[in-house]
């Protein structure tokens, strides 16, 4: 059978990674896949990670299969996470929440959900997205459209054309908007605008379902709601899937959650009884060490508030690179605008870069950047900024 299989394309973003691993370049860069390096390069395991990866080594005592849903305790600290200790949808219990492999395996999850729960129901993504949501969603059998989103002129967000958008899409689809830090172009919505893509929706009978990947990485980790709170005061029902692959450095251990928003308690379980029977399909339960670490940092006050310090450390050096990057590639005397890139926030921007520009990158200098041109500025180091912004010089 084997003889007859076509060799399948790379992954535009893990393909390139790896890529880059078998480069052997000492001086390559990698600024495709969304993973936070430090000011030396290296990708840490925060400090509160490390200590209650100790706790659990001594206190773990069974390997026994976590429930379909996860760790109850885990769960309870992704809702106050999310939406804040003592909100209303905590206190009133009408959300519930599923430990999942990953942001990933959560949205494949609500994929298969709507999929075959809601049939017909189509699901819009923004234009631009990141390039796996289109395909996690193909796969669920979901038909996906796009709404618009940049503006390619002011590398922003063309609110206008998303709004008008938005209104064309019919009641019943579903939205997926990203709770902060969008990837791949790092432009969010003000608390103004989040407030007014929650009343059309509500008025539209649209539901949300927010792709929550980078909380705190944008401005803090209350402030990263916003987005989110705006919508819930508006609709009383939607999906988050979030992740602690970026807030926690917990990429590998694929940690993330599908959390549903309902009217009430009842119907909140009511809707995990159909997810539970794609969770079980899918991947059965979830996997428990990363999720154990979650819980045990969130549940402590003092492990908390260090991992808050982390996570802020994280941000500003993320922003710090962003300024670095704009002042460098000035400094060389490059004409082109980068300075929107200032503004962004996350992981992400779109560089501008053309197809061609960032293949001469790859291919000349070992510079590895996802063929639409975003950018993973948490790749950037002080080390790495000057050859970086002298390569981009080149093939501008
Ligand atoms: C990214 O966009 O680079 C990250 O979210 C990692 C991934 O899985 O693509």
């Amino acid at each position: 059978m084997f003889e007859k299989v076509q060799i399948a394309p790379p992954d535009p973003i893990l393909g390139l990674t790896e890529t880059f691993k078998a480069d052997p370049n000492p001086d390559k860069i990698n600024l495709s896949v969304g993973v936070y390096k430090d000011a030396t390069g290296k990708t840490p395991i925060l400090g509160t990670v490390k200590e209650a990866e100790r706790r659990i080594l001594e206190q773990e005592n069974t390997k026994g299969y976590l429930a379909m849903t996860g760790e109850p305790v885990y769960c309870t600290q992704v809702q106050q996470l999310l939406f804040g200790e003592g909100h209303e949808i905590i206190e009133s219990k009408r959300a519930a929440t599923a430990q999942c492999p990953g942001g990933t395996g959560a949205l494949r999850v609500v994929g298969d959900y709507l999929h075959i729960v809601h049939p017909g129901a189509k699901i819009w993504l923004s234009n631009p997205t990141w390039a796996n949501h289109d395909t996690i969603f193909t796969a669920a059998g979901l038909e996906c459209e796009k709404y618009a989103y940049r503006d390619a002129e002011t590398n922003g967000l063309d609110f206008t054309a998303m709004y008008e958008s938005i209104k064309k899409i019919p009641k019943g689809d579903v939205i997926l908007l990203h709770g902060c830090c969008h990837n791949p172009t790092g432009i969010d919505p003000t608390s103004e605008q989040w407030s007014k893509i929650g009343d059309l929706l509500a008025k539209q009978g649209v539901l949300p379902l927010v792709d929550f990947a980078y909380q705190g990485l944008a401005d803090g980790i209350g402030e990263d709601r916003v987005g989110l709170l705006e919508l819930v005061k508006k609709s009383k029902q939607m999906f988050v899937c979030s992740s602690f692959s970026k807030n926690f450095g917990l990429y590998r251990e694929r940690t993330g959650a599908l959390t549903i928003v309902a009217d009430d308690e009842k119907q909140a379980n009511t809707v995990m009884s159909q997810v539970k029977l794609r969770i079980r399909y899918n991947y059965s339960n979830p996997p428990s060490h990363g999720g154990q670490i979650v819980a045990v940092v969130l549940s402590d006050p003092e492990l908390k508030t260090r991992w808050i310090e982390e996570v802020a450390e994280m941000r500003s050096r993320i922003n710090a690179m962003r300024h670095l990057f704009v002042k460098t590639l000035k400094a060389k005397g490059v004409d082109q605008d980068f300075s929107s890139i200032i503004e962004q926030r996350g992981m992400f921007s779109f560089s501008g870069l053309t197809k061609e520009q960032v293949l001469e990158l790859r291919e000349k200098y070992s510079i590895y950047i996802v063929d639409s041109g975003r950018i993973n500025v948490a790749g950037m180091t002080p080390d790495n900024m000057d050859r970086l912004c002298e390569a981009i010089k080149s093939v501008l």
